[in-house]
Order: structure tokens, then sequence, then C-alpha cells
């Protein structure tokens, strides 16, 4: 039974819904492996609609154990509010656990977050404000909690104000703010253990346990290769590694036991927040594209920037995170425009790149050379096999499938759950 990776091709917002629900009953456990309540995604399951921000969506799935690996950073006020809103709704939250080496989120990382957005002014990030950035900095710095030392307070003393001595040196004298009182962080943190202590798990070895008892993992990935800090459009990423490899550091299971690697891609691009975005539309297209596709953010409602799809921003998914299949979502949204751009390589500066360029400022200044593809007019979206699709869409299908560097293995064709073509199994070769 296979460990799979579900990573996001672009930057972030792919529709990664799609995959989870087809691989549905098939997982026993779904785990979030970086990342924290920056993510957004909408469940609809029946006639109701959930909005999940850091639960990974598992926990809707009943049977299924929902995991949040130690790669994550955890605001546990958050998570008990979206573990209260989802339990008042009759969901059973139980089984779901959170690596005892995960970080935690604390005011001064939202704080922080906050106030150093703003100090930077016309190069900021456009972060979503939740402390990710800061939070993550903390653990690479060697001064973060851990879920771990909230039971213990003597540590967990020692460790806030540890962290606070320099913060608080910068939020009075460089960012003009109040001091943080290190007492009411821990008063705030020690309230949350009663309740935390039950979820609290080595989910390393758990999941290194059900892989050897023939269980079926999936590990989802919150935001998307294109903003991995590492090999994203750094600075204007986020702080963790969305890509497949932070699958195995951010949850303890080794790369030999990964088997399948699928990334979403949508048969468009968006992005949020700043940052080079090639194939990025500034007219009415772009304007139809955020209108058709309802292209607003789930976590801010930041209307999201629009472009044609980016073979060389797929190809290069393909490559890092080792894809075996891609998901192409949003498919119907191009349903009606005459004439499908398709960027297949850039010029910087009279410069031809088939690859993305390793400069950040190549990248930035990449201009993208498009190959037109005849579109179709027809609705697609009640399509439920390939061959049900106009011929224009099964050759845009085509031809993106032989620019980006893995099979097309599944397409999403209209918003509802069932509006989806499977042309081979996630699960298998
Ligand atoms: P942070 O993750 O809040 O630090 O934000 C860093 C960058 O990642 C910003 O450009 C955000 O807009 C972007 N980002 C973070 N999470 C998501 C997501 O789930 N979808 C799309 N963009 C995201």
């Amino acid at each position: 039974m296979p460990a799979i990776v579900l990573v996001g091709a672009q930057w972030g917002d792919e529709g990664k819904g799609k995959a989870t629900d087809l691989l549905g009953s098939s997982v026993d456990y779904v785990v979030k492996f970086n990342g924290g309540n920056n993510a957004g995604h909408t469940v609809v399951i029946g006639d109701e609609k959930y909005a999940l921000h850091l639960l990974p969506s598992g926990i809707l799935s009943p049977g299924v154990v929902p995991v949040i690996a130690n790669g994550v950073v955890v605001d546990i006020e958050v998570l008990f509010q979206e573990l209260d809103a989802i339990e008042a709704r009759g969901v059973d939250t139980s089984k779901l656990r959170v690596s005892a080496n995960a970080h935690v989120i604390t005011q001064y990382h939202r704080t922080l977050d906050r106030v150093s957005e703003r100090f930077l002014g016309k190069r900021q990030i456009g972060t979503t404000g939740r402390g990710i950035g800061p939070a993550y900095a903390d653990k690479i710095n060697r001064v973060g909690i851990r879920v771990q030392d909230l039971f213990d307070e003597n540590i967990l003393r020692q460790k806030v104000e540890g962290a606070l001595e320099q913060k608080n040196q910068l939020l009075v004298k460089l960012y003009n703010r109040r001091a943080i009182d290190p007492d009411e962080i821990v008063d705030e943190l020690l309230s949350y253990t009663d309740r935390l202590r039950p979820l609290v798990h080595d989910t390393s070895l758990e999941l290194n346990q059900a892989l050897d008892a023939g269980k079926t993992l999936l590990f989802e990935g919150g935001q998307a290769t294109m903003l991995d800090v590492d090999h994203g459009t750094y600075p204007f990423v986020t702080s963790s590694n969305p890509t497949s490899g932070g699958a195995c550091t951010g949850s303890g299971v080794a790369p030999n036991r990964i088997d399948r690697v699928i990334a979403v891609a949508k048969a468009y691009v968006t992005r949020v927040g700043s940052g080079p975005f090639p194939t990025e539309l500034f007219d009415e297209s772009g304007e139809y594209l955020r209108k058709t596709g309802f292209e607003f953010g789930v976590t801010t409602g930041r209307p999201r920037r629009t472009g044609w799809y980016d073979s060389l921003v797929s190809r290069y998914a393909a490559r890092v995170n080792g894809v075996t299949d891609f998901v192409l979502t949003k498919l119907d949204v191009l349903t009606g425009i005459e004439k499908i751009p398709v960027a297949v390589a850039y010029d910087v500066d009279g410069q031809r790149f088939d690859e993305i360029p390793v400069n950040q400022s190549d990248f930035h200044h990449a201009k993208p050379i498009y190959e037109y593809f005849p579109g179709w007019s027809e609705d697609i979206t009640t399509a439920r096999s390939f061959e049900e699709l106009p011929a224009n869409a099964r050759a845009y299908v085509e031809h993106l499938e032989e620019l980006s560097g893995a099979r097309i293995s599944v397409i999403g064709n209209g918003p509802g759950r069932d509006s989806v073509i499977e042309r081979h199994s996630l699960l298998h070769d």
C-alpha cells in the first residue's frame, strides 16, 4: 500500500481538494507536513461547506486519521477554533494527532509578521499575517516553542523568556510597539494543555508503523512548489518546504517509503501576494479568469493575480518534486476562449530560456514566449471521460502533458465534486 505525496505545482490554490476527494476512501492517514493556518481549503460534504486553514482535510472523512506532523507550525487557538466549529456540526475529531515536535505560533509571531511586513513597505511579501514566517524563523534560530514544551512549565517559561528577550527589543526600539509580557504568553499556552494533551503523539513513529501495517498515507502539502523557501521565488515565498522532500523532513517518513508524487496544476496560473509571475495578465483576460474561476483567497479574501498556463513552472515542479502524476484543475474556466496562450519558454533581455532561470533577476525580467492553442466553446462540465471532451480541449491537455514533464492523470472540469475525469489511477502505475 502506498505513501502518496500531494503538492501544488504553481503558486498555490491549485485545487488539491479534487485529488484528495478522488483518493478518498483508499486513504487511511492524511498528513499535513508543512505550513500552518496560512493554507485555506473549502471542503463541501453533502450540503455543508467547511473552510479549513490548519486542520488536514482528512479530518472530515470518517475512518481517516488526520495528522499534524512535525513540519507544521501550529497556532493552538486556531486549532481549537477549527475543531470547535466542525465538532458543532457533528464531525468526530477524536482521531486527530499532533506531533510533539511541531512548533507553536504565539501572539508574538503574529505581531512580528504584521509589523515586519509593514516595515518592508514596497518590498513587502504579502504574507497571510498569521505568524508563519516568524515561527519558522524561531525554529531555525533554535528559539522556537514546540508542542511538547507546553507540558513542562519551567522549560516553557525559560523558552518564552529567551525568545522574547530579543524580540521585545525589536518591538520597542525598531517597530515602536509595546513589549510583550512573557507571563501573558506562558499563561495562554498553559491554558491549552488539558485539551491538547490527548492529541499529542510521536507521529513519526506512528506513521512508520502504519506503513509497516500496509496502510495508505496521503501527505498533503500546503502552499506550493513556487512558494517553497528553497525552490520557489525567494524571497517571495512561504517559510517552509511545500515540495515533496518536505513531506519526509516534515513527517519523519523516509524518502524510500514514498511511492507516488502527485502535483496539482491549474489550467491557468494564479498567485496571491508579491513576487515574479511571468505570465501574469493585467488586461480583461486576467479579470475574466479571476471572475470565471472565482479566484479570491480562502484565507485572506484577497483577489488572486491571474495568468496563462506556464509550462516552465510545471516542468520545474515535475523535476523538483519527482512528479509521477499531474492533476489539471479548472479546465472548464478556459471554455469560450478562442485561442489559449501557453508559455513554452521565456525571453530575458533577448536570451531564450527553456527552463526557469536560476537567477532571481532573470526570473523577474522573464517575458513569456507563447504558443497558442485553439479553444472550445462547448460546455465541458458534464464530461466524465477524456473522450467526451471536445477535440480542442483534448489537444490542449495533450500539449500541456508533453510540455509539463509528467502524465496528466486527472482533469478537473467543473466546481462540483464529481466534475472530474480520471484518465489513470492516482494510486497505481
Ligand atoms: P506566509 O506563508 O503567510 O508567510 O506568506 C508568504 C507568501 O505565501 C505570500 O505571498 C502568501 O500569499 C503566500 N501563501 C501562503 N499560503 C498560501 C496558500 O495557501 N495559497 C496561496 N498562497 C499562499
